[in-house]
């Protein structure tokens, strides 16, 4: 049995033919595609095992890890497209570099943490608060997912992924900088919480209610101390 794969190709859409077999991967299926029909098919992939982050597109209109979304039996076909909220530079490869950018705003590195000498005693549940942040992996689907940066790209928001990457730092128990006012400052209000980042996020991080919403909450506190 074969299933017909659809390839988004810059401005053209492309249609191959691929052999089923059970428990493939979309991933498996452009695998095949460039080694039998279109060498020069380009998209990211490292480690086939949903670690690296590299190779997330839109399958169906979903934002997923290709190597990670099984093909179904009995489906109709796939479609895969480019992350759509980035420019392409070749067929499924994009350029995320715009949300570095807006990363290096939230200062993404650890803020007086060195000079504090001390001896300090650290608890498992601050250990876990920072450790589910940083099990982000930099693939992007939430930044792809999420309404506010895909249908308003002219308003300020720093986005999902930027927000997990600055709580890591702020709930390290040594860490001395809150980054509250800074995501304020990029745009933190602009989410409105509609959640699509926590459910597409292949991590299962709460960036909702565990990034986003705590800092809403730090950043309200703050202004209530400013009164
Ligand atoms: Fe966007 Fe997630 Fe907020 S999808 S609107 S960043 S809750
Ligand atoms: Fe590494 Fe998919 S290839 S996450």
């Amino acid at each position: 049995m074969k299933i017909k794969v659809t390839v988004k190709r810059g401005k053209e859409v492309k249609i191959y033919k691929v052999p089923f077999r059970l428990k493939m991967r979309v991933l498996d299926a452009l695998l095949y595609i460039q080694e039998n029909q279109e060498p020069d098919l380009a998209f990211r992939w490292n480690c086939g095992e949903g670690i690296c982050g590299s190779c997330a597109a839109e399958v169906n209109g979903k934002a997923v890890l290709m190597c990670k979304e099984e093909v179904k039996e009995n489906t109709k076909g796939i479609t895969i497209e480019p992350l759509s909220v980035f420019p392409v530079i070749k067929d499924l490869v994009t350029d995320p570099s715009d949300v570095y950018k807006k990363l290096d705003k939230l200062k993404p590195y650890y803020t007086g943490a060195e000079q504090e000498k001390r001896f300090y005693k650290i608890f498992d549940k601050e250990i876990k608060e920072t450790q589910e942040m940083r099990k982000c992996i930099n693939c992007f689907i939430c930044y792809d997912s999420c309404h506010v940066i895909r249908n308003h790209p002219d308003l300020k928001f720093t986005g999902p992924m930027n927000i997990v990457k600055a709580v890591a730092f702020d709930k390290h128990p040594k860490e001395k900088t809150g980054r509250a006012g800074l995501l304020e400052k990029e745009g933190l209000w602009n989410c409105n919480v509609t959640r699509c980042c926590t459910q597409n996020c292949p991590q299962k991080i709460k960036i909702t209610e565990n990034a986003i919403i705590w800092s809403k909450e730090r950043s309200h506190d703050m202004k209530k101390g400013e009164e």
